[in-house]
């Protein structure tokens, strides 16, 4: 298990615990921990609504194309850390994540 911390839109801290046996990525944990998250295309790095602010220095995986088009289209590639939650892996390495969750993920 390891540890993420999560900023909603409210501005309301959370720590969620995310098992790194799963296969799970970030946006899952999320799912899973009952936040409110839209991520209306299911982790396939199409819609943006599963976006976030990365805070914390944690290494993370390069993003790829299709993760940088989309938060490109979405108008927050320039938004210095931002990520598609669902392009994050839960791995060790990501234990104590600080995320803040983005403007796209709300209604
Ligand atoms: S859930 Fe759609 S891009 Fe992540």
């Amino acid at each position: 298990m390891i540890t993420i911390y999560v900023t909603d839109l409210n501005g309301n801290a959370h720590e969620i615990q995310a098992p790194t046996d799963m296969g799970m990525n970030v946006m899952e944990a999320i799912r899973a921990n009952e936040l409110p998250i839209k991520a209306t295309c299911g982790g396939m790095a199409m819609c943006a609504t599963c976006n976030c602010i990365v805070k914390s220095e944690h290494e993370l995986p390069d993003m790829s194309e299709d993760e940088e088009a989309m938060l490109d289209e979405a108008f927050v590639l320039e938004i210095e850390g931002s990520r598609l939650m669902c392009q994050i892996p839960v791995s060790d390495t990501i234990d104590g994540l600080e995320i803040q969750m983005g403007e796209l993920t709300g209604e």
